[in-house]
Order: C-alpha cells, then sequence, then structure tokens
C-alpha cells in the first residue's frame, strides 16, 4: 500500500470541520479590520526566501524543498508566506496608489524540519502582512487581533510573548556584545552555534539544543541595547497593549527563527502543546520591502499554525457533524430513479438530502437513515407511485404521514 511521505498528513472529516471554523473565524476578524485577501503561489525561485529569511536561518541552511526545474532554475517550496507577500506587494506595484496595504494570505508552507507532534513537513498559516505604518499603534492591533481571535476560537491557554530586536543603528553595538559572550562561552555551544555565533549572534539565542540553552543564560539583553527611537517604539507598543487590555510577557531572549526582524518580535505560546509550544509569531520587518528592491516602506505581520491551533481550540467536532434533514428510501428501479430527482432537487433548495444507490432492502436503508442520523425518511416504491403519494417519517417521533407525489419538494420543504 502507498502510504503517506513522512512529516505530512490527511485532514479529514471530524478534523477539517475545526480548520473551516478557524479560516471562517479569521477571514471574517481580518475582513473588520480592514485586510484584503492575496494568494500567492506556493512555489518561488529560492533566491527570495534565502535572501529574506537570511542564509544563516535554520530554515534555509537545512529545511527548504529546493530542486531545479528543467530550465536549472533553483525553485523552492515555500517555507513562509511573508516573502512572497513581500515580492507582490514590490512586484506589483501594490504600494503605488497607497503605500498603506494589509494583506491576509492562507495556505500551506512547506519545511523539512524532523516531524514530531505540533510539527510537520506540509503544515498551513494564516499570514497577516501590513505595509506602509511606522506606528508602534499597528504591531499592537495586530497583537489584539491575534488575542482576539484565540478568543473567539476558545482557546484557552494563550500568552502573548513580546521583545524588541532594535534596528541598524542599535543592533550593531548588541551583536558585538553578544559576540564577545559567546566567545565565552563557545566549549559549550553546537557545531551551528558555533559557526554563527561570530557571522550571526542572534541565530544562537534560537537554538533549541539544549547546552547551548544553557550556555546563553547570562547573555546580554537586546532591550538594554536599544536606540532612544527603538526605545520608544517598544515603550509605545506595551502601553497600546495596555490600553486594549491584552496581557503580555516581556520575553528578552525572543528573536524568532528568522533573519528579516527589526524591532517589534511577538509571538503567542501555549502550554498545551508540547515542545512546539509556538502557535503564532510575528513582528516588524521595516528593512526588507527595500532590501528586495522596493520603496522604502515599514512592514509588520504574524502567523498563524492552523495545525497547532486545531489541536488547541475549545472546539468541538460534534458541532459540526451534518446530519441528513431527509434521507429517500428508494424501492425498485423506477422509484430509484425519482428518488434520485427528488434529492438533486432538494439538495439545490439547500436541504441535505441522502438516498441509496445501490438498490438495498428497506431494512437496510432505514438502517442507513438511521446511522447518518436522518431527521426524516422518505419511502418510495412501486404502491406508492401507482397511488400518487409516499410516506414521511419522522424518525425521532416515529410518526409517519403521507405525502402527495404532485408538488412534492415544496410540501418536503415545508415539513422539514
Ligand atoms: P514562524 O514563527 O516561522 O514565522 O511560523 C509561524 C507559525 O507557524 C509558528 O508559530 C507555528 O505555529 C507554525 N509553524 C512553523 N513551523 C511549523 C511546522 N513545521 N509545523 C507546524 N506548524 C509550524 C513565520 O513563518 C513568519 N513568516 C511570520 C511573520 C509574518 N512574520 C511577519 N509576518
Amino acid at each position: 500500500m502507498i502510504q503517506l511521505v513522512r512529516g505530512f498528513k490527511d485532514i479529514l472529516s471530524g478534523e477539517v470541520e475545526i480548520w473551516q471554523q478557524i479560516e471562517k473565524t479569521a477571514r471574517s476578524l481580518f475582513e473588520d479590520f480592514g485586510f484584503k485577501e492575496m494568494r500567492p503561489p506556493i512555489l518561488e525561485r529560492a533566491e527570495l526566501f534565502a535572501r529574506s529569511i537570511g542564509e544563516d536561518t535554520d530554515i534555509v541552511e537545512k529545511e527548504m524543498y529546493t530542486f531545479y526545474d528543467k530550465k536549472k532554475d533553483p525553485v523552492t517550496l515555500r517555507p513562509e508566506a511573508t516573502a512572497s507577500v513581500v515580492r507582490s506587494y514590490i512586484q506589483h506595484k501594490l504600494y503605488a496608489k497607497d503605500a498603506i496595504r494589509k494583506f491576509y494570505t492562507i495556505g500551506p508552507m512547506f519545511r523539512r524540519e524532523r516531524p514530531q507532534k505540533g510539527r510537520y513537513r506540509q503544515f498551513y498559516q494564516i499570514n497577516a502582512e501590513v505595509f506602509g505604518i511606522d506606528s508602534p499603534l499597528i504591531d499592537a492591533q495586530l497583537i489584539f487581533l491575534l488575542a482576539t481571535l484565540f478568543s473567539r476560537l476558545s482557546v484557552t491557554d494563550a500568552k502573548v510573548h513580546i521583545n524588541s530586536l532594535g534596528c541598524s543603528t542599535c543592533r550593531p553595538k548588541f551583536k558585538e556584545a553578544l559576540s564577545d559572550f559567546l566567545l565565552s562561552a563557545k566549549e559549550k555551544l553546537c557545531s551551528d552555534c558555533t559557526r554563527r555565533s561570530k557571522r550571526n549572534p542572534l541565530r544562537v539565542l534560537d537554538c533549541k539544543v539544549p547546552l547551548c540553552r544553557e550556555a546563553i543564560v547570562g547573555a546580554p539583553s537586546v532591550l538594554d541595547f536599544l536606540c532612544s527611537e527603538c526605545g520608544s517604539h517598544f515603550e509605545g507598543v506595551k502601553k497600546s497593549l495596555e490600553k486594549l487590555k491584552v496581557p503580555f510577557l516581556i520575553d528578552k531572549r525572543l528573536v524568532r527563527g528568522l533573519d528579516y526582524y527589526t524591532r517589534t518580535t511577538f509571538e503567542i505560546q501555549t502550554g498545551l502543546l508540547g515542545a512546539q509550544n509556538a502557535i503564532a509569531g510575528g513582528g516588524r520587518y521595516d528593512n526588507l520591502v527595500k532590501a528586495l528592491g522596493g520603496p522604502d516602506q515599514p512592514a509588520v505581520g504574524f502567523a498563524i499554525g492552523i495545525d497547532r491551533l486545531a489541536e488547541i481550540t475549545g472546539l468541538e467536532i460534534k458541532d459540526f457533524l451534518q446530519y441528513p434533514d431527509i434521507f429517500v428510501a428508494a424501492l425498485g428501479e423506477k422509484s430509484q430513479s425519482i428518488a434520485f430527482e427528488w434529492i438533486c432537487a432538494l439538495n439545490l433548495e439547500g436541504t441535505r438530502a441522502e438516498m441509496d444507490f445501490a438498490g438495498k432492502s428497506l431494512k437496510s436503508q432505514m438502517k442507513r437513515a438511521n446511522k447518518l442520523g436522518a431527521r426524516y425518511v422518505l419511502i418510495v416504491g412501486e404502491k406508492e407511485l401507482e397511488e400518487g403519494s409516499v410516506i414521511m417519517r419522522n424518525m425521532m417521533t416515529k410518526e409517519q404521514i403521507l405525502i402527495p407525489i404532485d408538488g412534492i419538494i415544496e410540501k418536503v420543504k415545508e415539513k422539514l
């Protein structure tokens, strides 16, 4: 038997209803907050991710599904959506009429990570990206939007962690101090961190290896190095979150796994998922649009992991079971063909109607209607066709009435 590829999964009925509910709730919230949907492709040039996420990150170094197409161009199954949204914003000059744009996008991402609970090689994200706004108010509004979404989806354990990574003025000083600190702890670092500690020391703060985590205890805090602009921006985010009554924690180690961030970074973490505790993450990336060849526009955004969110929402699967309104039990070929016309007509009218397609006995058709949880059953055979009326049975009360075949669709709908 051909099985799934490792790290990939099917999202089946029973779970998919939760996903639909998550996506529906997110879409309606985004529309209320003025976001427009965008659907970038799943395949992009490999260079787009290398240049935006950063060459030294785990994603780019180890996790991308990159291959050469027939023309020998390296292409990548997107590991995240931000780079694509930025590419699109630049390529289609979406800034031309108004630089302030808000987009959301929902879809699959691909990272070749070690699969485990909450970590898949194809996973899904809901992304939000805002371009053209510098103000810390928008950072806070995005976090507020996330908190609102989680509360609407009955997520009980979700904590907001925030940090600031400074800007190109203040971050170099922090990087230098961190590099010096890491030099003194170099025996404890894994080979990746040893390599990165000079070139990109922030990556070491994000390493999951236990010894590296130990080694960074006592490392300098980025917050002590913020310039006055970055400091007051971070203060602005905190004040606005307080105003919006969103509780948060300041997490000076929160650097995130992508290189494009500047200033605010945030994550929503939960205790319900074991090691993969981040259900959403994001932050500012004020330099990325320009770095990829666009105008000098600030940007901020986030992504939610739908797979992880679906595992911890308080939504109950049974809420989404769809019971047929009516099951048509038809006996004999002629009745079956008429029943088929009826169920199609009822489906068109928005009624959940089902029938048996295998020509089974009345007893087994009634059994199936029961199993599906049908509210009513219509029973039609040769005799009913001759007499011009069918039996309609209420499966709860067991009450049966006769319905004339003439105008049956309207009459059934009246009774439902
Ligand atoms: P990220 O932190 O890499 O950020 O991913 C965001 C979320 O996607 C994570 O918090 C997690 O819930 C989910 N996720 C990531 N990897 C996996 C995986 N292998 N399996 C299941 N879920 C996963 C970004 O992707 C940024 N683009 C977010 C962003 C948007 N920043 C600014 N704008």
